[in-house]
């Protein structure tokens, strides 16, 4: 079957599942191109709903709440990739969503996403599909210690992971993974821990029309699990980050992405290995807000509304730093530093761990790292 391409003309409303701050940065974009946005979310006063026309506040598996938002929108995109199928089926059969299930269910799951990036070929640490202990214990044995366990869905900033190392207790990593959200479900992967020289991320936007851009891998420095920084250009070989472009690319097109792909990668002595995707913005994509011609979240709506991609072309260095819990408390000092772009998201609540909002900071282009620096 083959239609008319789908092009939401601004003015038009476009409908994001999710609350958080990639929906709140997609909303503001929007905005911007003369779009209203309807965001539907579970919390109340989310902070895509702070700048959003509209608002359902509902549970993400309420058929009411879901069939009227899908009426009341033109288009339907996710900032969170964890929705039901359910809900998604229920939401398509009334509104264009982009992008499609089998996207958003490649990435909900560890084990499927893994086993789709080995099947089109693309390199990921060694793994196994485990439910239990005995599984666990037949896994390790196989891909050795080190290693990582982590539940095959709803896992985020590094929660519903354990390490193995050489004298962890099986069943006791087996049981501790049960307390983590999506734990009681039984599904993990162990995957083999891959000492890598750092991590890159590259975001890619891919229209209906098959055209795609992709934005410079950053160089991504975790701290307690969660992003701390994201550089560009990252301090790696212009080889290196073409393949990491292409490995993104590829993923985009087999899975027929419209909208954005994030894809994680390990930086290795033999070459890049994929740790996992996200079919939306990324918090590692922030800095193309300050440093590109065209940002991640305009790209992204521009990709799910049928527009033309803009540019991706980065136009300074950046260094782009998170500001987590009790770091957001320090907006005036970091306001008095002129030349940072300060990011605040709107929550009331600066919880441990939570992301309350970013700072990147723009250097000169090729100010950044000389051969000798670079992996
Ligand atoms: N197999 C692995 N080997 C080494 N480090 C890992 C491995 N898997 C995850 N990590 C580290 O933990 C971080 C978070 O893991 P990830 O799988 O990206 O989960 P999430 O971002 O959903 O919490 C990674 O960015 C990386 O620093
Ligand atoms: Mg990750």
């Amino acid at each position: 079957m083959t239609s008319a391409p789908f092009r939401l003309a601004p003015g038009g409303t476009v409908g994001i599942v999710g609350g958080g701050q990639l929906g709140r940065m997609a909303a503001l974009a929007a905005a911007r191109l003369g779009y209203r946005v309807h965001i539907f979310s579970p919390e109340p006063d989310s902070p895509a709903a702070q700048v959003a026309a509209a608002a359902t506040v509902a549970a993400y598996t309420d058929p009411a709440a879901l069939e009227s938002f899908a009426r009341a929108v033109d288009v339907v995109t996710f900032e969170f990739e964890n929705i039901p199928a359910d809900s998604v089926r229920r939401l398509a059969e009334i509104v264009p969503v982009r992008p499609s299930w089998t996207v958003l269910e490649t990435a909900q799951d560890r084990i499927v996403e893994k086993r789709f990036f080995n099947g089109i070929g693309i390199a990921t640490a060694p793994w196994r599909a485990v439910d239990g202990v005995a599984a666990l214990e037949a896994a390790l044995a196989e891909i050795g210690r080190p290693a990582v366990l982590k539940t095959a869905r709803m896992g985020y900033d590094g929660k519903g992971q354990v390490r193995i190392d050489a004298d962890t207790d099986a069943a006791a990593a087996w049981a501790a993974l049960g307390k983590a959200p999506g734990g009681a479900a039984g599904s993990a992967i162990l995957e083999g821990f891959i000492d890598f020289q750092g991590e890159i991320s590259v975001v890619i936007a891919r229209g209906g029309d098959g055209a795609w851009a992709a934005f410079d891998p950053a160089w991504n420095v975790h701290r307690h699990h969660i992003l701390h920084t994201s550089t560009v250009p990252a301090p790696i070989p212009a080889a290196t980050a073409t393949a990491a472009i292409d490995i993104a690319r590829r993923a985009a097109e087999a899975l027929d992405v419209i909208g954005l792909l994030a894809v994680e990668m390990f930086v290795t002595p033999d070459g890049l290995l994929v740790n996992e995707m996200a079919p939306r913005p990324h918090n590692s994509g922030h800095w193309t807000i300050d440093a590109c011609l065209t940002d991640q979240f305009e790209q992204f709506i521009r990709a799910v509304c049928g527009l033309p991609l803009g540019s991706p072309r980065r136009h300074s260095d950046a260094v782009m730093t998170n500001l987590i819990g009790d770091e957001a408390a320090d907006w005036l000092d970091l306001l008095r530093d002129p030349e940072a772009h300060l990011h605040l998201y709107g929550k009331a609540e600066a919880r441990p761990g939570r992301k309350m909002g970013h700072v990147t900071r723009l250097h000169r282009p090729g100010g950044g790292f000389d051969e000798a620096t670079m992996i």
